[in-house]
């Protein structure tokens, strides 16, 4: 084990959950890996904890977090499921989906959790680390991605480790489970209309799962609320300008230009050669492994450039992950509030 500030790095063996689970029943934050990113948990029942977790990302209070339980089981001890919901939790979870539902009860969970609004976002996380951290600790984790609010999701726990781009000195533990799998946040769903829950729905945030699979369980109107711009009610935490990188990002570019850096999908042109510096997201052109990348890549360039520097970013197909990857790219590139 090892430790920056007050931040301990544990192992993500059977010792090292027991004891992160620990942590979080004693209403302590603790950063662990679930397949999409690293999320910041704490004790969804503690008002205290959940305090903590706004504090320690410096995330506005109205910007509610999602909540991770082990199974459907105890999902349905939170949120209230109809029909369609009931089936795209069977059909994903565990998984990157977040279910925007009705809070069962206001007294289920700390208020902050919800922001105070009367739907809960739930999800199910897949990964081995995650299950048995879920499970040992036996209460609903309310984690947002471990960052400081408006920076670039962690990916590996030495991207929470860090003191100034990321949480350390400010959590009491980071679960290492290496890099997660997905590498995007989980999609976002929410009824169209809470009284016609099963009418249609709507797409807060794109992510993990692919809308494409959506639509083909859910079988009604699917809206893509994501990608509109501006921060809706809805999904508060949607800001135009988030995974704010210090460089500059242009995107769908065929070729970088002179003294731009590079960031590819797929065959680089050929004036890639001339690039300030050079990354690929995936050069099989790879979906997934582009979605597994993105974030580290980013850090990594961001990390080498100075301030003011311009990435151009190839052009990268908006279906399946790639819808996800756009959203995430052109918030990296939007203007800084
Ligand atoms: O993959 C993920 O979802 C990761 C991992 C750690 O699970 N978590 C994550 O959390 O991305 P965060 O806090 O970075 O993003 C959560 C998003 C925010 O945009 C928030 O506004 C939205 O979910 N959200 C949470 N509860 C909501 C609710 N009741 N209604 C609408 N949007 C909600
Ligand atoms: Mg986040």
């Amino acid at each position: 084990m090892s430790a920056i500030g007050r931040t301990r790095l544990l192992a993500a063996d059977p010792p090292g959950i027991a004891e992160a689970a620990s942590l979080l029943r004693a209403g302590k934050l603790v950063a662990f890996p679930t397949e999409t990113v690293y999320g910041l948990g704490a004790d969804a029942r503690s008002p205290k904890a959940v305090a903590e977790v706004y504090r320690a990302k410096g995330r506005p209070s109205a910007n509610p977090l999602i909540v991770h339980v082990a199974d459907l089981q105890a999902a349905a001890e939170i949120a209230r499921f109809g029909p369609m919901a009931m089936r795209l939790a069977e059909a994903f979870w565990p998984g990157p989906l977040t279910l925007v539902l009705p809070l069962l009860r206001q007294d289920i969970l700390a208020p902050a959790v919800t922001a105070g609004l009367p739907s809960v976002g739930v999800r199910v996380p897949a990964g081995d680390v995650a299950q048995a951290l879920l499970r040992e600790a036996g209460c609903p984790v309310a984690a947002p991605s471990a960052n400081p609010s408006g920076r670039v999701s962690p990916t590996e726990a030495a991207h929470v480790m860090d003191e100034e781009t990321g949480l350390a000195g400010r959590i009491a533990a980071v679960l290492d489970g290496g890099p997660t799998t997905v590498g995007l946040e989980s999609t976002i769903l929410a009824p169209g209309d809470p009284r016609q829950p099963e009418a249609s729905l709507r797409l807060l945030r794109p992510g993990g799962v692919p809308v494409e699979d959506i639509a083909s369980v859910a079988g009604c109107a699917l809206t893509l609320e994501a990608g509109s711009g501006g921060p809706s009610l809805e999904a508060p935490g949607m800001m135009v300008s988030h995974y704010a990188p210090r460089a500059r990002l242009r995107l769908d570019a065929v070729a970088p230009e002179p003294g731009e850096a590079w960031l590819g999908f797929g065959a680089d042109p050929p004036e890639a050669w001339r690039a300030s510096l050079r990354a690929s997201l995936s050069e099989a052109g790879d979906l997934s492994e582009a979605a597994r990348r993105l974030f580290a890549t980013l850090r990594r360039l961001d990390e080498a450039l100075g301030a003011g520097a311009i990435i151009a970013v190839a052009r990268v197909p908006e279906a399946q992950l790639g819808l996800a990857i756009k959203d995430r790219l052109q918030r990296a590139a939007a203007p800084r509030e």
